[in-house]
């Protein structure tokens, strides 16, 4: 079969989405392979369109969701990816060809229907990560429910609000969501939570910044209540620096989170500012003033999951800048040694 490429023309802000994903899936086979406790584990590609795309103005293809996951070393137990678009469909099984030694399942169809079938050969204790990428609003809560069920589920979302999802609520006079939208909506957010923000926006009450971000919490809160406890965001923005999609990682597992965290935080111009371990440390001692007896644990159970793109090394510092400032004190000091471990033990004043 002529190969052709019916993947979206990649930007650089698919590209940094891509390189999210490749590195978050090699950390996690490693971490499973090495921990010798799973025997099998699997990767879910929800909208895995051919596995190639074309990168925008030059002529070379480069590799997909679906084939950066077949790369990975050590390899997945079993791959399954879905795929509406019946040319698309028919592209990934090629990949059986190309990786004749791997354990490839393709399902052509909604993700939101085949994704029952996926999980039926899913053992329940089985760990794997669901990559769900539409470029639109074709991801329903629902499913992410049925995913949630298996306990060692981790997420990779693209919640895609700038590009689609704004799309769907008209802020003009006199226009109004219209019914087919409104259950599309509903859908998507797994219930009504979305209308009053868009009231509130469309009375001008909030701005468009705030109300992206009520509707990422409807998201974020219903994750959590789903059990993923532990979850980080990242904004992707276009080359003018508006906002495009979100990038979300959900997990139960917090050593997944500290991964996550690294990964989705390198490259972010946001990060450099002048007062970003002030910060900080301030946010920690406001939680944590007054308390006996914390780890560096206790403060990264409390405040590494969230929205914000610190990771673990931050937290450290900010800890070394409270001691510096004399607002917290060892309880088993260390010689020579200004950083926190685990084992270390301290008051914060
Ligand atoms: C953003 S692209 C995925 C790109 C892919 N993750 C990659 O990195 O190469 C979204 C894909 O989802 C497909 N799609 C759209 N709606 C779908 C649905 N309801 N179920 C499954 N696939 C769908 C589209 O045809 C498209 O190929």
């Amino acid at each position: 079969m002529t190969k052709k490429i019916f993947g979206l023309d990649i930007v650089k802000h698919s590209k940094i989405k891509l390189q999210c994903i490749q590195r978050y899936l090699s950390a996690y086979s490693n971490i499973i392979t090495y921990s010798k406790w799973y025997k099998v584990y699997y990767f879910i590609d929800g909208f895995a369109g051919t596995g190639y795309c074309k990168s925008k103005g030059a002529p070379n293809i480069v590799n997909g969701s679906a084939t950066i996951a077949l790369n990975i070393k050590p390899p997945f137990t079993k791959y399954f990816f879905i795929e509406l678009d019946q040319e698309k469909a028919q592209e990934l099984e090629c990949l059986k060809t190309e990786y004749p030694n791997l354990s490839i399942k393709i399902f052509q169809g909604d993700c939101n229907v085949k994704i029952n079938d996926v999980l039926q050969e899913i053992e329940s204790n089985a760990p794997f990560i669901a990559l769900l990428d539409p470029q639109a609003g074709d991801l329903y809560w629902d499913t992410i429910v049925k995913i949630a069920q298996k306990n060692k589920a981790e997420l990779f979302i693209n919640f895609p609000f700038g590009m689609a999802i704004n799309r769907y609520m008209p802020l003009e006079d006199g226009k109004n969501v219209d019914a087919e939208t409104e259950l599309k909506l509903n859908k998507i957010f797994g219930s009504e939570a979305w209308k009053p923000i868009y009231g509130e926006r469309k009375k001008g009450t909030i701005s468009s910044a705030m109300a992206r971000d009520k509707y990422l919490d409807i998201y974020l809160q219903g994750l959590k209540a789903l059990g993923f406890k532990y979850y980080a965001v990242k904004n992707l923005k276009n080359s003018k620096k508006a906002h495009i999609y979100y990038l979300i990682f959900a997990t139960r597992n917090r050593r997944g989170l500290e991964k996550m965290k690294d990964h989705l935080v390198e490259g972010e111009p946001d990060r450099n500012t002048l007062f970003f371990n002030q910060d900080i440390s301030s946010a920690v001692y406001n939680d944590f003033s007054g308390c006996k007896n914390v780890s560096l644990d206790d403060v990264l159970e409390k405040m590494l999951a969230g929205k914000h793109l610190l990771k673990i090394q931050d937290f450290k510092n900010a800890l070394i800048a409270l001691e510096k400032d004399k607002k917290l004190s060892r309880i088993n000091p260390r010689p020579r040694s200004r950083s926190f471990n685990e084992s270390d033990r301290f008051n914060i004043i």
